[in-house]
C-alpha cells in the first residue's frame, strides 16, 4: 500500500480565511513519518499552487466561482496522475469544494466510483439553491449525473462533466440539513446515515450497511471525503461550519478501519481543517490530530495495535 498525498491549500469554495493552512498543519503533525510507520510507503506530491483569479465577481449568490472552478481543474489533474502512478491518493484541504476535483481526477483514472461523504452537511445544493453562495455547500451536484441539468455551466467549469451516481453515493454523520438538499437526496433517493441513524444503529452497523450497499452494485473503487465538522466539535473544534452532536472520535475512527480493511479504498479527502477557527492551540491540536488519526485509519492503523510484518522481537 501507498499514499500519495497532494495539498490542496484553497479557502475560496466558503468566506472564512484560515482552511488554507490545513495541509502544512496537517503535515507538520507528521502525517508522512506516522503512516511510514505502518509500513506505508509515501510520496508527497507538495502542494498545488493556485492563481489569483480576480476580479472574480459573484454571479448571483455564488462567490468565487471562476477561482473554485480553476482551483479544481488543476487538482482533478492533479490526483488523476497520483492515481496514475499507483497510489493511494490523499488530497489535504482546503475547503469542500475541493471534493470536486478531488473525485473528478480519482474518476477520470479508475472509472466509476462509490463514494462515501462523512459530513455534518450534505453540500448537495445547487447553485440555484445555495442562500450562502459557497461553493463548499454544493460539490455533489456538480459531481451527479442525475443533477446534470439543474447545474448551469459556470465559468472555468467547462471542463467538468458530472462522474458520479447517486445510488453510488452514501452520506454520513448528516445533522445540518438544507430543506432543498433534503428535497434533493429524498428525490434521487440517496442512500444516507443521519447522526439519527448513527444513534439507533451503532456506528458498526452503518458501516456494514455502507459496504453492503455500496458493494450490491459492483466492487468500485471508493473514494472516501471526509469533512472534519463530521466529528463532534468537542473533538475538532478548529473548522469553519461546526454543528454540535457529531461523531465521536471513536466513531470517526472506527469508520475509516472499517473502510480499509475492505479493500477498496482508492482516494481520501480530509477537508475543512481550518487553524484559524480554534479558540485555543489545543483546540487546534486536537482538531489536527483527529484529522491525522482519520488519516492513519484509512492505511491499516488499527487500535489493537500494529507491527509491520519483518518485525523481530530483539
Ligand atoms: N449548507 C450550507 C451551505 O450550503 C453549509 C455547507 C457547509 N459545507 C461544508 N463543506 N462545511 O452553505
Ligand atoms: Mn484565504
Ligand atoms: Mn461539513
Ligand atoms: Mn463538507
Amino acid at each position: 500500500r501507498s499514499a500519495g498525498i497532494v495539498g490542496a491549500p484553497f479557502c475560496k469554495g466558503q468566506s472564512r480565511g484560515g482552511v488554507e493552512d490545513g495541509p502544512e498543519r496537517i503535515r507538520a503533525a507528521g502525517l508522512q513519518r506516522r503512516l511510514q510507520q505502518l509500513g506505508c510507503a509515501v510520496k508527497d506530491y507538495g502542494n498545488l499552487t493556485f492563481e489569483d483569479m480576480s476580479p472574480d465577481e459573484p454571479m448571483g449568490l455564488l462567490k468565487s466561482v471562476r477561482a473554485v472552478g480553476a482551483a479544481n481543474q488543476k487538482l482533478s489533474e492533479a490526483v488523476r496522475a497520483v492515481k496514475e502512478d499507483g497510489h493511494t491518493a490523499v488530497m489535504l484541504g482546503g475547503d469542500h469544494s475541493l471534493a470536486i476535483g478531488s473525485i473528478h481526477g480519482h474518476s477520470a483514472a479508475v472509472g466509476e466510483l462509490s463514494v462515501v461523504w462523512v459530513d455534518a452537511h450534505a453540500d448537495i445544493n445547487t447553485p440555484l439553491t445555495t442562500y450562502t453562495g459557497n461553493i463548499h455547500g454544493q460539490p455533489v451536484s456538480y459531481l451527479l449525473h442525475e443533477l446534470r441539468s439543474k447545474v448551469p455551466v459556470l465559468p472555468n467549469f467547462s471542463w467538468l462533466k458530472p462522474c458520479v451516481s447517486a445510488a453510488d453515493v452514501v452520506f454520513i454523520g448528516l445533522r445540518d440539513v438544507d430543506p432543498a438538499e433534503h428535497y434533493i437526496l429524498k428525490m434521487l433517493g440517496v442512500k444516507t446515515f443521519s447522526m439519527s441513524e448513527v444513534d439507533q444503529l451503532g456506528v458498526a452497523r452503518v458501516m456494514e450497511e455502507t459496504c453492503d450497499y455500496l458493494s450490491a452494485r459492483g466492487k468500485k473503487p471508493i473514494h472516501l471525503s471526509y469533512d472534519i465538522d463530521a466529528i463532534d466539535p468537542s473533538v475538532a473544534p478548529a473548522t469553519g461550519t461546526p454543528v454540535v452532536g457529531g461523531l465521536t472520535y471513536r466513531e470517526g475512527v472506527y469508520i475509516t478501519e472499517h473502510l480499509c480493511q475492505t479493500g477498496l479504498l482508492s482516494a481520501v479527502d480530509l477537508v475543512e481543517v481550518n487553524p484559524l477557527r480554534g479558540q485555543t492551540e489545543e483546540d487546534v491540536r486536537s482538531t489536527v490530530s483527529t484529522a491525522v488519526d482519520l488519516l492513519l485509519g484509512c492505511f491499516g492503523r488499527v487500535r489493537e495495535g500494529n507491527h509491520l510484518p519483518d518485525y523481530r522481537l530483539p
